[in-house]
């Protein structure tokens, strides 16, 4: 039908073909996909450059971690930013994984009643975790992973700057207080977070985790004490 290539090629290019079928595929997209994968990550500004925490959320989500492999959705945080309290969970569970959001599951209903009993709304605080994906089988953050995250975490609490970081169970308590003794010796008292780019200390209260209290409920006395020296520090301020 076609006297010669030169205008079998001519009509292809005018029907809107512009590439030639061949044995092996062309992957345009895979292509394309690579080409923005590579523009984001050149685009992506240093973590001691970044100033605000949107800045920071490209940056993590392409940080490249076994444990985003199992998981739906990067869980960063939810509440203000401009808080003065923040606070500091494990790792987001089934829920916040479907969700993007932390704290929504049974644990976070039982955190918002625990923050009401002292006239908190969790839409005024900054809450997040110290794994931003949801670990396999919900198991907890190894110490690899958590000191994976943990240049990250510092720099949302450098960014946030709150007054009180509350943090909720052991892997939380590792993370900021690089220790491993348990809650019961670890809640009631206040300790002070510090980084070289902080002006000042920040204070830490520990308490139970509310999914440890939802399994054991006889401890919720203990957080009960401990959710009211953080309004009595509140008050202070
Ligand atoms: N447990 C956590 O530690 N964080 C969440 O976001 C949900 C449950």
């Amino acid at each position: 039908m076609f006297q010669s290539n030169k205008k079998y090629i001519n009509f292809l290019i005018q029907s809107g073909v512009h590439t030639f079928l061949k044995e092996t595929p062309n992957k345009l997209l895979e292509n394309q996909q690579n080409q923005l994968k590579f523009k984001e990550k050149k685009d992506l500004k240093k973590l001691e450059e970044i100033t605000a925490i949107e800045d920071l959320i490209p940056l993590i989500s392409n940080h490249a971690s076994e444990i985003k492999n199992s998981a739906k959705r990067m869980v960063l945080y939810d509440g203000n930013v401009n808080s003065n309290i923040m606070i500091i969970g494990e790792a987001p569970g089934q829920e916040e994984d479907e969700q993007g959001i932390p704290f929504v599951g049974r644990a976070g209903q039982l955190l918002n009643k625990m923050l009401s009993a002292i006239n908190l709304n969790r839409k005024d605080i900054y809450i997040t975790n110290v794994v931003p994906w949801r670990p396999p089988q919900n198991r907890t953050p190894t110490d690899q992973e958590i000191l994976e995250f943990l240049p990250f975490l510092q720099r949302q609490i450098e960014i946030i700057n709150p007054q009180i970081l509350y943090i909720l169970g052991t892997t939380a308590a590792k993370a900021i207080l690089s220790t491993s003794l348990s809650l019961g010796k670890l809640r009631g008292k206040w300790y002070e977070y510090k980084t070289l780019r902080l002006e000042s200390p920040i204070d830490v209260l520990v308490s139970y985790h509310p999914a440890f209290l939802l399994r054991s409920p006889n401890y919720k006395k203990e957080a009960w004490s401990d959710l009211q020296m953080l309004q009595k520090k509140l008050n202070e301020n």
